[in-house]
């Protein structure tokens, strides 16, 4: 156990043999998580595994390909419980960027002149351009909700003050990238349909730190990403069944009317859908003493990982608070809610030669905008090299922070 909570960082982290990297002997501190997360073993076991027993594709008939039509069902029954809705509303993709723009090009074909659309500031680009250029296709507005450029919060009432009776859509990120707000999904979808827009929520950072649950936000429509939550490169849509079933998806003729599969183009990666089905496992896992089922080992698997994030994220801040020159943009009170995701600079260090320091020291941070480009804007950092991320996740210490606490204190 480690000594600042209950939470076995130390178990955990054995099960990541990424996480024992060494660069010229100096461990190395993965930090990008918000990038990408990396893998326990029982996630590349159940890849490796999978190729390695032979996989043929779906209905064929033979014992190879029925084994590609469990894996598909089996990540199905794994990202419903991860989501809190139906197998049926679990469809796959290449990623969530992909999925967003066939959904875009979906639903839009159904909006014209007079509609409009409301997207967020806070958004990565891939909640932001699809929709951007939808509307742009069909003559429909976009009207852009503005976060606190101060605070890093998105005040739910940002969006409802753009809400009328034209809006058809309204796309807003449950946790930042860039700055780790976390959104108010739940209330600003209740004011979207209470003037009738659907709401689409883009739920690739939230992933790895929160149970998301569909049912409680009540959205319409949710991606998310799993290598963001220690799983392979395979993107995942949530639609409620009966928004997939009356939105007109583009697809091949011979491929299925119904969805999910209507809404799947081409061949899923079969091999990463049992990766898939491994990482929710694993997340379950976390959960307790192992009994109940899947979904509420997944919330007590959470609960305990946000905890153990939380004691991280104060302790970054605290320390983050004692050095004169680093600024943390977005949220820096211990009593806000945010997951563990900090965008920061040094005043008088160019952020090209503090991430090299960084990065020297095997702390592996990003920098730039991270595709949060309208959030680099509004902070006013686009032509100065934009900002630096620091994310920690579960598998990060209290070591970690404090090495990148010292390196920053220079
Ligand atoms: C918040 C957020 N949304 C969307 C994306 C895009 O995800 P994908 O790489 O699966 O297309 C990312 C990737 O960094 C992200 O962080």
């Amino acid at each position: 156990m480690s000594e600042e909570s209950p939470f076995d960082v130390d178990s955990i982290r054995s099960q990541f043999p990424a996480l024992d990297r060494a660069e010229d002997g100096v461990p190395v501190a993965y930090l990008d998580g918000p990038g990408g997360t990396q893998s326990p073993r029982q996630v590349i076991a159940a890849i490796s595994q999978t190729l390695e027993r032979g996989v043929s594709n779906q209905g064929g008939g033979f014992r190879a390909s029925v084994d590609a039509d469990r894996i598909v069902e089996e990540a199905r029954s794994a990202m419903a419980d991860f989501f809190n809705c139906s197998a049926a509303e679990v469809a796959f993709g290449q990623n969530m960027t992909s999925l967003t723009f066939a959904l875009s090009r979906a639903l839009s074909s159904a909006w014209g002149p007079g509609d409009a659309i409301v997207l967020t500031s806070l958004d990565h680009d891939a909640n932001f351009t699809p929709w951007v250029l939808a509307a742009r296709d069909n003559g429909v507005e976009v009207r852009i909700a503005e976060f606190d450029v101060a605070s890093g919060e998105l005040d739910p009432d940002a969006i409802g003050e753009l809400l009328d009776d034209r809006v058809r859509l309204v796309a807003v990120c449950a946790a930042a990238n860039s700055i780790g707000t976390v959104v108010d999904v739940a209330t600003i979808t209740e004011m979207a349909h209470a003037v009738g827009a659907l709401v689409f929520v883009d739920a690739v950072h939230i992933g790895p730190h929160r149970a998301i649950d569909v049912q409680a936000t009540g959205c319409d429509f949710l991606a998310a990403s799993s290598y963001k939550f220690f799983g392979p490169h395979t993107g995942i849509l949530y639609g409620r069944l009966d928004r997939l079933a009356e939105t007109n998806a583009y697809k091949v003729r011979p491929a299925p009317s119904d969805p999910p599969g209507k809404w799947e183009t081409g061949t899923q990666s079969f091999e990463s859908l049992a990766g898939v089905t491994a990482a929710v496992d694993y997340l379950a896992g976390l959960g307790g003493d192992g009994k109940g089922s899947r979904r509420s080992q997944l919330v007590e698997g959470f609960a305990a990982v946000g905890g153990y994030e939380k004691t991280l994220a104060d302790r970054f801040l605290d320390g983050a608070g004692r050095i004169d020159e680093l600024k943390v943009y977005g949220s820096t009170s211990e009593a806000v809610d945010r997951v563990a995701t900090f965008a920061i600079a040094m005043e008088g260090e160019a952020i090209a030669a503090l991430t090299s320091r960084m990065i020297s020291a095997g702390l592996y941070v990003w920098s730039g905008h991270y595709y949060a480009v309208n959030v680099m804007d509004r902070l006013g950092r686009t032509g100065s090299g934009g900002l630096i991320r620091v994310g920690f996740v579960h598998y990060n210490t209290a070591t970690e922070v404090d090495r990148v606490l010292d390196v920053l204190a220079g």
